[in-house]
């Protein structure tokens, strides 16, 4: 029998109170890893409305000098297929519209776009880059409605690297004001669930009754792929920040003395 860890959940007043949580998580990695001289932290980035205040707040403290963004280095989980940096619509240009200190870690190569793509080769060597980075110290990580984690849908095996994947209708619907008047698109490339429970620790978001479902059958339904983002219970170092909306359909015990 596998012995599954027990992932830490955080249930917030609201969805503001995470992103001082989440500043704090970044800078932890950033100052245990630049301390002992170490190789600069490789950070991966969730796109997705769950986290545009965090973006935004992460920008300033970049503008205002309080953090470095040479201390660290960044890539992301996902991309529509065929979506350079500079389309709209694409998550990197998400990601520079809401933090354009990730522009200036592009252009000097310290920022790793996902190969949008999808040719074998190129996700290969991604992920062999990852790796010469010392692999991934900190995950950020959203969930979607139906329970997927970057674009692994229902169905995706748990031992997958980073691979072309077709997104769910579900997500499409989601996804469709980003890609106004034309419809989303129906492939993307995505970090697979082995590439992200790889990471060292990973802090997972969600926020409202929409993701309350998914919430729920991440914590408390069967491991399985049917669930994608129930593999994070594989992983010993989870933590889960949920406002009451997404939290309520939870056991009370779950997230019994876990308040804040
Ligand atoms: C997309 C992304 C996911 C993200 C999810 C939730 O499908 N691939 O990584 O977690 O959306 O998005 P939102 O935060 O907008 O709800």
């Amino acid at each position: 029998m596998v012995q599954q860890a027990k992932t830490e959940v955080k249930v917030l007043a609201g969805a503001d109170g995470a992103v001082a949580l989440l500043l704090d998580e970044l800078c932890a990695v950033v100052q245990a890893n630049g301390s002992d001289g170490a190789q600069r932290p490789l950070i991966s980035f969730a796109t997705g409305d769950t986290f545009t205040a965090f973006f935004r707040a992460l920008d300033a403290e970049m503008q205002g000098g309080r953090l470095n963004s040479n201390e660290f280095i960044g890539t992301h989980l996902d991309e529509y297929m065929g979506f350079e940096p500079k389309r709209a619509g694409g998550m990197v240009h998400e990601l520079i519209l809401r933090c354009p200190g990730v522009r200036e870690m592009l252009a000097r190569g310290s920022f790793l776009p996902v190969p949008c793509h999808g040719a074998e080769g190129s996700l290969r060597a991604h992920e062999e880059r990852l790796a010469r980075a010392g692999g991934i110290k900190l995950q950020f990580l959203g969930i979607g409605r139906n329970g997927h984690v970057a674009f692994n849908e229902p169905g995706a095996s748990f031992d997958e690297g980073y691979h072309v994947t077709m997104l769910a209708e579900s997500t499409r619907e989601d996804s469709k004001s980003r890609f106004v008047p034309d419809n989303p698109p129906r492939r993307a490339v995505t970090a697979g669930v082995k590439s992200i429970l790889d990471a060292e620790r990973i802090v997972l978001c969600a926020f409202g009754p929409g993701k309350a479902e998914a919430v729920r059958s991440m914590l408390e339904g069967d491991v399985s792929p049917n669930c994608p983002a129930s593999a994070l219970r594989r992983h010993k170092n989870v933590l889960v920040l949920l406002d009451p909306a997404a939290a309520s359909r939870l056991d009370s015990d779950a997230t019994a003395g876990a308040s804040c």
